[in-house]
Formats: structure tokens, C-alpha cells, sequence
């Protein structure tokens, strides 16, 4: 590092301003694994979450503890129930993983000291027993049931990393064990991090052989899906169902990294370089063709924005009609957006976004914008060359946010110029070519 930093020319400190907007102020949960933590190149990944809290992005650590208690249980001769937290946790195994927790919490605390970084233990995750599953016990092994998001956020605006452990408490007290991946998953929902960042011993994700560089979840469910997905080992298979958990769930980006690679949670992050598997959502994975018991909430959300102006009125019947050409936006099952694809007959090339509303308490989230990206996209696929949308008050959000630009009336399929003079709204008309 020191020899890198000799080479650099003051001039290329300029480039570093490209990164600094692209994450700024979110947040990403890394998991290390606890092999990692006793990997030769700990200090360097270490080094990389410095780099990335310079650049202000918000950092929680979790680890996992599934070599550190591995060898304990050889240096003690004790027999363990289960390494990684996911089986039967007796009471000999969870004190062994009292103690690895704390070994390994040591080591991370170790090495983001010499880093110059302030970090803090955390007691952040209240949990609950599995219980008993298909009639086996599973003791001493928990699930998260609460992760304090307040307090981690606390301590981040404190420029403190707080760390994990794979440990938590329940209720009364009680000590349970808990699969690392799930608590990094459970850690990055509660935080709404924008990433997690598994970094492990593997290579990546294989498939059929092949190391995939980027997965999207509809493949990696597919694998899932398909005869128990033989193909991954444990390891892999616990980061693989768990990525999925967390895209499912929410989580734009999950990456599986190669802890080996020098430098290489930096270039993950910021080149996409290929250090390891990007699991990555379906971006419209929200948005769903809108069925005809929709139609209420349609016109509710609709209704709204017409007294206001914002949209033309349309009624219950004029809906129902056009149900086939609406999309809804859900979020955890709740109906919080509408879009309208208008096609014209005459102009089989032109697409419009009509009936386009986010309700009241979800804007500017960025649902409005997927709901025009998804039209754009749809309408491309479609075979339009461009799209339209007419807008009284949002003209400026199809501008500065859509990328749309003001034209005029000329440019409007004949039908829809009747139709525009005739309602005398006096819109702006927007245009974007596809
Ligand atoms: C326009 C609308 C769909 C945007 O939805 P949204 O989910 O808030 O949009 P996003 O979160 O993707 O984008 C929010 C950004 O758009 C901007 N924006 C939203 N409405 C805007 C408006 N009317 N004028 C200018 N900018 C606007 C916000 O300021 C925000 O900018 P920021 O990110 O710099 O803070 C929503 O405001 C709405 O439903 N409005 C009422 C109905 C309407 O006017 N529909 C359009 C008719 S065609």
C-alpha cells in the first residue's frame, strides 16, 4: 500500500472525486467470514472498508465465527452440534461460540484499529429460539427477531463501525447462536443498506462449472429451484439461498467476494472488475401488469391527484377499460403507484406515460421514476421509438429526472391532438426518444 501510494501523482487524487457521489451517505453490511478473519490479507480488506468509510459510505460489519469455533473445539476436544450457526447449537457448542465470537470481534477490532478506524462490539440483535423444525431441537440457535437499526445508525453518525457478532440475546436474557449470512441479511433489511458484501473464501458462485461474474435473481432462483441446487457446496449454498433472502427482500446488490484478491473490495464496489458473484435484483421486480380487482385503488390513487389537477380525471369505467395497459407499483403487498402505457393506432412508433401517480406517503423514494423507467423500457421493447407524457405540475420532474424534453403540439398522433385541444388543460408536452 505504501508503495502504491509513493506512485501516486497528487493529480491523480482528481479522479477519486468520480466515486465520491456514487454512494455516498448509504450504507452497506459486510460479512467476513471467520476464515477470513484469519486470512493473510484480513489487513487489506480492512484497509478497503477504510477507503470506502473516506468516501462516506456508511459501514456495518458482521462476522461469522465458523472456523474460530472449529478450532476450538479440536484445541479443547469438544464436540460441536454444528459450525455455521445454521444446525443444533447444544449448550457445549454455544459456549465454544462465546468464546470464538469474542476471538474473532477481537481480531476485526485488531486490525481496524491499526487502520486508524474507531469500531464498537455491538449488542444491536435481540433474537428468538428456532425452536423445534421437522421434529429436530434446535437448542441454543437463534433467528434475529430485532435488529436495532437506531442504535447502528447511532454509532455510524458517531464515525464509529459497529460490529456483529453472531451472537444475540433474547428477551430474557438468554444467549442464542446465529447463522452469520442470515444476520448480515437481517442487519442490511433493518438498515435498508443498499448492499451486502459477503466476503468469503470462494472464488464466487459456480454454475453448471462455470464461476459467474453476475447473477440475476431469476436465475439464481431458478438454480435454487432446481434439484436442491446439488451444484453448490454448503458454503456456497448458504451465501447463494441467503443473497437471494436479500434480494428478494430488497437488496439492490449482493456481492459474494473473493477475500483472497488484493484490493479487492474496492474494485468490486467501484469497477464491477469481477472479484467474486454479483447477485442483482430485478430492478422492476415491484412493478406488475395491474389485474381488474386493482381498479379501485387505481381510481383512489388517480382521484387524488385530478382534484388536485395534476392529473385528468378519469373514472371507475375509462379504468376498467384500459386495465390491461396499467402497472402498479407494490411494496410488501400494498398498491402505492400507477402507470398508464398509451399506444396509438395511427403512430404505432409513439408510446405514452399517462395516469402516472406515487401516493402521497411514498414519494421521493424513487418510484416515480422506476414507474417511468419500466414505461420507457416497455414501450423499447415493444418496438416504440419514443415516448410522450403531458403534464400540468411534473413537467419539470420528466425533465430534470426523466431526461424527457419539452416539445410542442405537432409532434402529438392526430387523435391525441383532437383529444389535447378539446381538454384545454394547457399540459406541456414532454418527449423521450428510446
Ligand atoms: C410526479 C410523481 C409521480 C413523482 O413520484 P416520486 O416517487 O416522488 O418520484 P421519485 O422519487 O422517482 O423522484 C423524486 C424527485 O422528483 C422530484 N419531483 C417530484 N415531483 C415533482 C414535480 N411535480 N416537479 C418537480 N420535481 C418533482 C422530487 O423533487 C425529487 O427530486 P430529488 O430526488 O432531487 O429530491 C409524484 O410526485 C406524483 O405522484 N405526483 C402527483 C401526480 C402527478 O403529477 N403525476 C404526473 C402527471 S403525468
Amino acid at each position: 500500500m505504501n508503495e502504491g501510494i509513493s506512485n501516486m501523482k497528487p493529480a491523480d487524487l482528481r479522479g477519486i472525486l468520480n466515486y465520491v457521489p456514487r454512494f455516498l451517505g448509504q450504507t452497506f453490511v459486510i460479512s467476513l467470514d471467520g476464515a477470513i478473519l484469519e486470512n493473510e490479507n484480513l489487513p487489506n480488506i480492512l484497509l478497503d472498508i477504510a477507503v470506502l468509510r473516506s468516501l462516506q459510505i456508511n459501514v456495518v460489519i458482521a462476522h461469522g465465527i465458523g472456523k474460530q469455533i472449529s478450532e476450538l473445539s479440536d484445541e479443547r476436544g469438544i464436540e460441536i452440534s454444528n459450525a455455521d450457526g445454521s444446525g443444533v447449537t447444544d449448550p457445549a457448542t454455544l459456549d465454544l461460540a462465546i468464546r470464538a465470537s469474542s476471538r474473532a470481534s477481537h481480531q476485526i477490532l485488531e486490525a481496524l484499529t491499526q487502520t486508524g478506524l474507531k469500531c464498537a462490539i455491538t449488542n444491536s440483535v435481540r433474537s428468538t429460539p428456532v425452536g423445534v423444525l421437522k421434529g429436530v431441537d434446535f437448542q441454543r440457535t437463534g433467528k434475529a427477531d430485532r435488529v436495532d437499526a437506531e442504535f447502528l445508525n447511532h454509532l455510524i453518525a458517531q464515525n464509529i463501525i459497529p460490529i456483529i457478532q453472531p451472537i444475540g440475546f433474547d428477551r430474557n436474557g438468554h444467549t442464542l447462536r446465529i447463522n452469520s449470512d442470515l444476520l448480515a441479511i437481517e442487519a442490511a433489511f433493518a438498515l435498508k443498506a443498499t448492499k451486502t458484501i459477503f466476503v468469503t473464501e470462494l472464488e464466487g458462485l459456480r454454475i453448471d462449472g462455470e464461476l459467474k461474474r453476475q447473477l440475476s435473481i431469476d436465475d439464481l432462483e431458478a438454480k435454487l429451484d432446481d434439484a436442491e441446487s446439488s451444484s453448490f457446496d454448503a458454503s456456497a449454498l448458504s451465501k447463494a439461498t441467503h443473497a437471494h433472502l436479500g434480494v428478494k427482500g430488497g437488496i439492490a446488490r449482493i456481492h459474494i467476494l473473493d477475500g483472497n484478491v488484493h484490493d479487492g473490495l474496492v474494485r468490486e464496489v467501484f469497477s464491477n472488475e469481477g472479484v467474486g458473484t454479483l447477485v442483482y435484483g430485478n430492478e422492476y421486480q415491484q412493478i406488475r401488469q395491474a389485474k381488474r380487482t386493482d381498479v379501485p385503488l387505481i381510481f383512489h390513487l388517480t382521484s387524488g391527484s385530478a382534484e388536485k389537477e395534476e392529473l385528468a380525471t378519469r373514472t371507475i369505467e375509462s379504468i376498467e377499460n384500459e386495465i390491461q395497459n396499467f402497472h402498479v407499483y407494490e411494496i410488501d403487498g400494498n398498491l402505492i403507484g400507477c402507470v398508464l402505457i398509451s399506444r396509438y393506432d395511427e403512430e404505432p412508433e409513439t408510446a405514452e406515460i399517462n395516469a402516472l401517480v406515487v401516493h402521497s406517503l411514498h414519494q421521493r423514494q424513487g418510484a416515480g421514476s422506476k414507474l417511468v423507467n419500466f414505461a420507457c423500457h416497455m414501450a423499447q421493447k415493444e418496438g416504440c421509438n419514443r415516448i410522450l407524457a403531458l403534464s400540468t405540475q411534473s413537467f419539470s420532474f420528466f425533465e430534470s429526472i426523466c431526461r424527457f424534453r419539452e416539445t410542442d403540439s405537432d409532434s402529438l398522433p392526430a387523435s391525441r391532438r383532437e383529444n389535447y385541444v378539446q381538454q384545454n388543460r394547457q399540459s406541456k408536452i414532454l418527449v423521450k426518444d428510446l
